[in-house]
């Protein structure tokens, strides 16, 4: 093919997008502006190696300073260019800009994925969304790179606090609120990171290899769920190849299954700097290269003269672009107000950040407390409390409120020396650490040890104490077991003390858990009286803790997540995080070129193998079925009153088509909540071995007042009942006994009753709801 860069394929006055079809258009676009368009204009980051920086073409769109990616405009065809911006957990963009001393652009920074999800409330996400992508429009982003959907297969994932849970039907469906939440605003969401990118370690090169059961069931089953049932515009690619290629570059993947069987319209596009090879990229569907680079420019460049990439595969990808286009904000002109409604939005985090909090444990009904208490607070992150984790998943708010802070708000009173020496200790700490690199998670301040001395003498003086445990994790990067998961000797020190010795004048110790994921609790739980499980719940932390911790909210919150006795517990842990293989990877060289050390080290990439030898025994999956005792089950959390399920009722006795079940809940305690419930499957066990307990339905009462009911309604179609079977490539449904359980978590089920299926029944995978 013979490509002038001058000539444009169209002739006289040239079409233009909206007016004209997409086919016009397109034919207008000169070789060269069309691969300009398949690439982003590129990253602007000095440390990167000359290959991989931007600008690709022109420079790179100063838009929206700090935004994550930009594509090329084309004026004289009237195309103009995207802005996309991180997700999940707020609009990440720069809060400042040059000559702008007196404007900040601060977004709100909303509760972590997993809190969300905590909140088992389509509802709420959908209003998350719905404020997120206000957000992201009243900025002039036309895409917000939101939500991560990737199943927490093992606890030290260090990016699982942008994820929802260990579900698939959990995930997908949570996702799905929330890209109908952001798409309400008018503006994109993408759906990522697609699929099976569970770790951090060598993401840019792991091969992850899956069973074609467990991929079916747990790793592409939320992304199905969720194209679905919102249609996101975008989907992002993840980094790992899977089963020996990368996911950006397989066309089975992206065309056969995501377009062809589940019927997804919008366009695909890399994470930054993901895959290999840009060729494969084109051909499988890949629709957009993000951030692009000069060498991808390149090689598209010769592979079109060349005739290794067919003409008509790039002008499908354009079109695909083209059509999400034409939805924006920024092609519909919309005149942005760069100045969001952040106070409205706040409230809606704070409240968000209580629906999901976790009650753990509560002996003797410690909490709520009663009002007015002196507190003696304990723990570095009581003062610098965590809001949420590193990376892309990062937020620019104008502040967090501290737990001090928020009880202070409350009401309640915090023993003033032991706040001072922890002032002294952060700040003396802090001019100690070493500047935040780029893309890395803040330096963090390892715990102070407080003498049992002055345990003792605070302890004389306040009502009750908590203890702060916090942790920090974000992209690039996995959890550790010692000092993360598990708690360091100092923390466990500082529970030990302060129990003993605040028990000892009998008062309470309520342990507050501000972390990104799952921690041991197995080993100290029994020696405190209380157990909050508050995540990393946003900027608006304190006030949603102290609205828990006194009752102003009755906790909600359930786990998405198994809470394990011990780290070896997960299946996952036989083959976590991989293996290094010996090989060398043109990508290492070119990344390997960068003169930046941490970028060296961030963009670390060796050959690497994870097998995924646990299948789709991930979770309560495994737990349940193993009868594995856990330290808190999937589905578990408290609250300070008491539900009551009853009348169980199936539709038929026999599995047609549908069945339709019903469920009342009664609150039986004192006090106004809301209870999550879940609906779990045992199916009959035939040629493919089935788990114990599977979720196909759950759902959260409005807040009943003490004694009020609710009936809840589930419905379950053919497909909820299948599974997939590699060797005839289809969902099989087997006849026999289904058991249909409802229960308060995968540990409590409190209502059982079966329905038969005669037949067995293969659904084709086009037909897969
Ligand atoms: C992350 C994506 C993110 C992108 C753009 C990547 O490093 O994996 O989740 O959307 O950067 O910032």
């Amino acid at each position: 093919m013979n490509i002038n860069p001058k000539q444009p394929t169209h002739p006289s006055t040239p079409p233009h997008l909206g007016k004209h079809s997409l086919k016009d258009v397109i034919q207008a676009l000169t070789s060269e502006e069309k691969i300009n368009l398949v690439l982003g204009t590129g990253m602007a980051v000095d440390a990167l190696p000359d290959d991989l920086q931007g600008p690709v073409v022109g420079d790179v769109d100063g838009r929206v300073p700090g935004a994550a990616g930009t594509t090329v405009a084309i004026p004289r065809l009237s195309i103009p260019a995207l802005v996309m911006a991180d997700g999940p957990a707020g609009v990440r963009i720069h809060p400042q800009r040059d000559n702008e001393p007196d404007k900040t652009y601060h977004c709100t920074r909303f509760p972590i994925a997993s809190l969300l999800a905590s909140s088992w409330d389509v509802d709420l996400l959908e209003r998350v969304g719905r404020a997120m992508g206000n957000e992201a429009r009243e900025y002039g982003i036309d895409i917000l790179l939101t939500p991560a959907l990737n199943i927490h297969r093992h606890p030290l994932g260090g990016r699982n606090f942008e994820y929802y849970a260990e579900d698939p039907l959990l995930s997908g469906q949570l996702a799905a609120a929330m890209v109908n939440g952001v798409q309400s605003q008018g503006v994109g969401a993408s759906i990522k990171h697609f699929v099976a990118n569970n770790h951090e370690w060598n993401r840019y090169s792991i091969n992850v290899k899956v069973d074609q059961r467990a991929l079916r069931e747990i790793y592409l089953k939320g992304f199905e769920i969720a194209v679905k049932a919102s249609q996101p515009w975008t989907v992002m690619t993840s980094y790992n190849k899977l089963n020996g290629t990368y996911t950006s570059e397989r066309r089975d993947l992206l065309t056969e299954i995501l377009r062809d069987q589940w019927g997804f319209t919008g366009l695909v596009m890399t994470d930054w700097f993901g895959g290999d090879d840009a060729i494969a990229q084109m051909n499988a569907g890949n629709d957009l290269l993000m951030p692009g680079s000069q060498k991808q420019q390149q090689v598209l460049q010769r592979a079109l003269v060349n005739d290794e990439l067919d003409a008509s595969t790039l002008d499908t990808n354009i079109e695909n672009l083209l059509r999400v286009i034409q939805q924006t904000p920024v092609f519909k002109a919309y005149q942005y107000s760069d100045n969001p409604d952040l106070k409205t939005h706040a409230a809606i985090a704070r409240t968000a950040a209580t629906e999901g909090m976790v009650l753990l444990h509560n002996r003797a009904a410690t909490l709520p407390l009663s009002p007015k208490l002196t507190i003696a607070l304990f723990g570095n992150s009581a003062y610098q409390t965590v809001a949420g984790g590193s990376g892309s998943g990062d937020v620019n708010a104008a502040y967090t409120v501290s737990l001090q802070q928020g009880l202070a708000a409350a009401g309640y009173t915090s023993h003033r020396a032991l706040g001072d020496d922890y002032a002294t200790f952060i700040a003396d700490q802090m001019t100690e650490l070493p500047p935040q690199a780029l893309f890395r998670p803040p330096p963090t301040i390892a715990e102070r040890s407080v003498s049992p001395q002055q345990i003792e003498t605070v302890a004389t003086q306040v009502d009750m104490a908590t203890i702060s445990i916090g942790r920090y994790s974000g992209e690039f990067a996995d959890r550790n077991a010692e000092n993360d998961f598990y708690l360091s000797g100092t923390e466990k020190q500082l529970i030990e003390q302060v129990a003993s010795t605040f028990h000892s004048r009998q008062k309470k110790v309520v342990v507050i858990l501000n972390v990104g994921g799952v921690i041991d609790t197995a080993s100290w739980r029994d020696q405190v009286d209380a157990i909050l499980l508050a995540w990393q719940p946003g900027q608006e932390a304190g006030h949603a803790m102290a609205d828990l911790l006194s009752g102003r909210v009755n906790p909600s919150g359930k786990l998405t997540t198994t809470f394990a006795m011990t780290l070896d517990d997960y299946p996952s842990s036989q083959n976590f995080p991989g293996d290094v293989l010996e090989q060398t990877l043109s990508k290492q060289a070119l990344l390997q070129q960068s003169q930046d050390d941490n970028m060296k080290q961030l963009f670390n990439v060796e050959a690497a193998e994870v097998s995924y030898e646990d299948s789709i025994w991930v979770g309560y999956r495994a737990f349940s079925t193993r009868k594995l005792h856990t330290a808190y089950p999937f589905g578990f959390g408290l609250s300070y009153t008491t539900f009551q399920y009853d009348e169980l009722q199936l539709s038929d006795k026999q599995f047609e088509k549908e069945l339709e079940v019903k469920v009342t809940i009664t609150n039986t305690g004192a006090v106004a909540g809301k209870e999550v419930v879940q609906l779990y499957i045992t199916a009959p066990q035939g040629n493919l071995i089935k788990p114990t307990l599977e979720l196909k339905g759950f759902a959260k009462t409005e807040c009943l007042a003490p004694g009020a009911s609710q009936i809840l309604r589930f419905t379950l179609g053919e497909s909820d009942l299948v599974s997939f079977d590699p060797d005839t490539d289809h969902w099989v449904c087997t006849p026999g006994t289904y058991c249909i359980h409802i229960g308060a978590s995968s540990e409590d089920i409190r209502l059982s009753n079966n329905v038969e299926k005669t037949e067995e029944t293969y659904l084709p995978l086009e037909e897969f709801r």
